[in-house]
């Protein structure tokens, strides 16, 4: 995690770091730092412990801090704990060589004892301090320039990094390099940035490079040159990113989550119309040709967090629609336990910021047995993008809040519209019958904006448990997998310890923590379970448990069994995830604000997880 930006040009840098960083802090925010020089001056590195806006104070929102060359970092801490001295940017002991570094050396004890043999010493418990010190030796004992000192460090070290590097004898420059961590450069006239994400640099320019694994750039004088291993030049293009800046700004929300909630029916629109042409679905621009499809017998769905909830809904789904096996795994389960695959296997890897490692080593472990694999990704250009064979781009634009929303409600689109289009393919359903999944899809949008409209009836709800401490969240089917993602979204931004279980598995174990007073959510979507759902419903109630019912309007009979319900209106019993789940989305959103806390920074976690 972490998130790191850079900026030289003809603008004074600090502002623009930190306004870069305030972009970035989904990404970690347990401390941050800049560094800046002023032409031949010596470089001044500005920390702080905590929040952003603790270095921006500092700062004076760095207009005290003078220079048009500058790197800056906002920290997820893995090595060393969250403090001044363990935050970014780390210097070698003469102000050489200034780094900021976002991923994790693996090998880093090593590297230390071999450094501190060299007579080096070290102040912080990083593993980029080794980093930054590694490039000082090599600069130095090669008398080398700085791609040469960089390359030679990547040489040596094992793990992954996305550096920028400023060397004190190339003061209006800075050096970058790449592995396995997210890194995009953007380009304006006579301005370069570096940023982790789109959003940090998006205010400023909308032309990026991407720069590959084992690659480095050296961004001075308005160019961006990119240089391999060898330290060869690599020819590059700019890339345009299509995302505005408003979308990336809270646009009048007071929290990017709620902003994010509200925008769920519009981008489900645009994700769904993207494959949807003339009446039909047309998988064939993602490289799905109606052969391929044919031949998928087996598929495999690979992903972490919320995106493996989506797998889990996603299970059910192509299950009853294609009739072909599907297994949901955990990114980092999958990846360790040899997984059974072969050239028969369709692997599909779902991710939000498409840079989590797990699920990009998924990809690789996929691939290496030959196994097809389809990403369903948001953020365009990202790792797993470029290394999947086949994409599907969720456009749900930037996601902010730590608590994801929109792009969880896309990719379950997503997955619609490959579960609709398989069956058809399989002929597994019928022409009328593939036009009226396609015509409930359609109307998702629209349901999703009422049942967002009657939100205040949800905040009254929320505001009766912000001191509950215990929660469980029961279902069925497809309401199980909703009441995963619920759950989630309870305990990540409210801090309140949730549980999501199969609604028939209470009785062996979890009963016996109901009492008094608990809140039981349950979720009733499926015609077919919701009778044995209120079975389990009344055993709890009867132990003492407070019930809200998440059901469909027309179910009426269930206020005798429940204390609060709340009804969203109908759609297909497939689909019914993208509806169910917005009540628990909004369910989380207000307990978290009625308990004051941090909504789209929760605490302990990051957006992108890049780290194993
Ligand atoms: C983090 C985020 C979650 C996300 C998960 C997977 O834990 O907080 O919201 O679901 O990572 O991220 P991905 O980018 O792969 O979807």
């Amino acid at each position: 995690m972490c998130g790191i930006v850079g900026y030289v040009g003809r603008e004074q840098a600090a502002p623009i770091l930190l306004e870069g960083l305030s972009k970035l802090e989904y990404r970690g925010y347990d401390s941050a730092g800049i560094v800046v020089r002023d032409g031949e001056k010596k470089a001044e590195v500005i920390k702080a412990k905590g929040k952003l806006e603790n270095l921006s104070e500092k700062t004076n929102n760095g207009l005290d801090i003078k220079g048009k060359c500058g790197i800056g970092h906002t920290r997820w801490a893995t090595h060393g704990e969250p403090s001044e001295l363990n935050a970014h940017p780390h210097v070698s002991d003469d102000m050489n060589v200034v780094a900021v570094h976002n991923g994790i050396i693996e090998n880093y004890q090593e590297l230390k004892d071999k450094l501190i043999r060299k007579g080096y010493e070290f102040y912080s418990q990083t593993d980029t301090e080794i980093l930054t010190k590694l490039v000082d030796y090599y600069y130095k004992k090669y008398k080398v320039g700085p791609i040469d000192a960089i390359a030679k460090t990547m040489v040596r070290v094992r793990g992954t990094y996305a550096i920028a590097v400023m060397f004190k004898d190339y003061p209006n420059e800075i050096y970058v390099a790449r592995k396995d961590s997210p890194l995009i450069l953007g380009i304006t006239d006579g301005d370069c940035y570096l940023a982790s994400d789109v959003p940090a640099i998006l205010k400023h320019t909308r032309n990026v490079y991407y720069i590959d694994n084992l690659e480095m750039a050296r961004m001075h004088d308005g160019q961006i040159d990119f240089y391999n291993l060898d330290g060869d030049i690599v020819p590059k293009d700019t890339v345009e990113i299509k995302w505005d800046a408003e979308a990336a700004e809270k646009g009048g929300y007071e929290h990017f989550m709620m902003k994010e909630i509200h925008e769920q029916p519009r981008i489900i629109t645009e994700t769904f119309n993207s494959v949807y042409k003339n009446g039909k679905i047309d998988l064939s621009e993602i490289g799905l040709t109606d052969d391929i499809i044919k031949n998928i017998s087996k598929v495999t769905i690979v992903a972490c967090g919320s995106a493996y909830h989506v797998g889990m809904v996603a299970q059910y789904v192509i299950e009853d629609l294609v009739r072909v096996p599907v297994r949901v795994e955990l990114a980092s389960e999958f990846r360790y336990r040899s997984p059974i695959l072969s050239e028969d296997d369709y692997v599909i890897l779902i991710s939000q910021s498409g840079e989590t490692e797990d699920t990009k080593k998924a990809v690789s472990e996929a691939k290496a047995h030959g196994a097809k694999t389809l990403a369903i990704v948001n953020v365009v250009g990202s790792s797993i993008a470029r290394e999947a064979d086949n994409v599907f781009y969720t456009l749900a634009g930037p996601e902010i809040s730590v608590a994801t929303t929109k792009a969880y409600s896309a990719q379950l689109i997503a997955v619609y519209a490959i579960a609709t289009e398989f069956a058809r393919v399989k002929g597994k359903i019928d022409e009328e019958k593939y036009n009226y999944y396609i015509n409930e899809i359609l109307t998702l949008p629209s349901k999703i904006e009422k049942i967002i409209e009657n939100k205040e009836r949800i905040q009254w709800i929320a505001n009766k448990f912000s001191s509950a401490k215990d929660v469980f969240f029961i279902g069925r089917g497809i309401d199980y997998a909703i009441c995963l993602e619920g759950s989630l979204k309870m305990k990540e931004i409210s801090y309140i310890h949730s549980e999501a279980y199969a609604a028939g598995e209470l009785k062996h174990g979890p009963i016996a923590l109901i009492e008094d007073g608990i809140l039981v959510i349950s979720c009733l979507t499926q015609e077919d379970l919701f009778e044995k759902t209120v079975s389990n419903m009344v055993e709890v109630k009867s132990r003492g448990a407070v019930l809200l019912a998440v059901t469909t309007y027309g179910h009426y009979n269930i206020e005798d069994n429940s204390n609060y319900v709340t009804y969203i209106p109908k759609t297909d019993e497939h689909f019914m995830a993208s509806l169910a789940v917005v009540p628990m989305q909004l369910m989380g959103y207000y307990l978290s604000v009625s308990k004051g806390i941090d909504v789209d920074k929760p605490k302990n976690l990051a957006k992108s997880v890049t780290v194993e």
